[in-house]
């Protein structure tokens, strides 16, 4: 048997797992999608928003790519944040990073991974600059780059408040909050490190008045 026949495998398995507990379950899926949070994490195969979080499908709409990075010109992530606050309305949009993320380390070394690589790991070394001397300070490599996680999702979380998609559902529905949560690998728990309610004021060169 090739390896992806065995997903092939689980699934009939597990769809006929979930019809058996509840003949309706895909029905009443397949009808209705409404989810209250956005998740933005890592593709990291070790960081899978439903079952770190304990919650189902249909709960938790989600975008992930390298890093969880939010970017003012990445079509992809703001195409699944208009769908998740514009129409889903979901209350709760979460940027999740990890401790140990592989992109946050590479982005910390001088390493050339080559140009799509070196093109978005270029966001993270500005995350780098901007919190420079914070990050000098701290001597044990590690330790650093765990914090640089964590300021990595901080920049995220305010990257979300300078869309106009944000400003506007905040204005006119004082919805979604924002928070940074950080997973750790090595025990499975999640740290919020961040949070912005719905409203909150930021640079107003970043505030737009004609919503
Ligand atoms: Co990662």
């Amino acid at each position: 048997m090739y390896s992806y026949e065995r997903l092939l495998q689980e699934n009939k398995a597990w769809a006929a797992e979930q019809t058996a507990i509840n003949p309706e379950y895909f029905n009443i899926l397949a009808q209705l999608q409404t989810p209250e949070f956005f998740w933005i994490g890592c593709s990291d195969s070790r960081v899978p928003a439903n079952q770190i979080t304990g919650t189902q499908p249909g709960e938790i709409f989600v975008h992930r790519n390298v890093a969880n990075l939010v970017i003012n010109t990445d079509v992809n992530l703001l195409a699944a944040l208009d769908y998740a606050v514009t129409h889903l309305k979901v209350k709760h949009v979460i940027v999740c990073g990890h401790y140990g993320c592989g992109g946050i380390k590479a982005a910390a070394t001088q390493t050339d991974f080559k140009p799509v690589l070196n093109m978005w790991l270029r966001n993270i070394k500005d995350v780098i600059r901007h919190h420079k001397p914070e990050l000098d300070e701290i001597r044990d490599d590690e330790t650093r780059l765990d914090r640089l996680v964590e300021l990595n999702v901080q920049e995220g979380v305010y990257s979300l408040a300078k869309t106009t998609i944000i400003q506007r559902a905040w204005k006119q529905e004082q919805r979604p909050d924002l928070h940074g949560w950080v997973y750790g690998l090595k025990d499975g728990l999640i740290k919020p490190v961040f949070e912005m309610k719905a409203g909150t004021h930021i640079d107003p060169l970043y505030e737009y008045d004609n919503l």
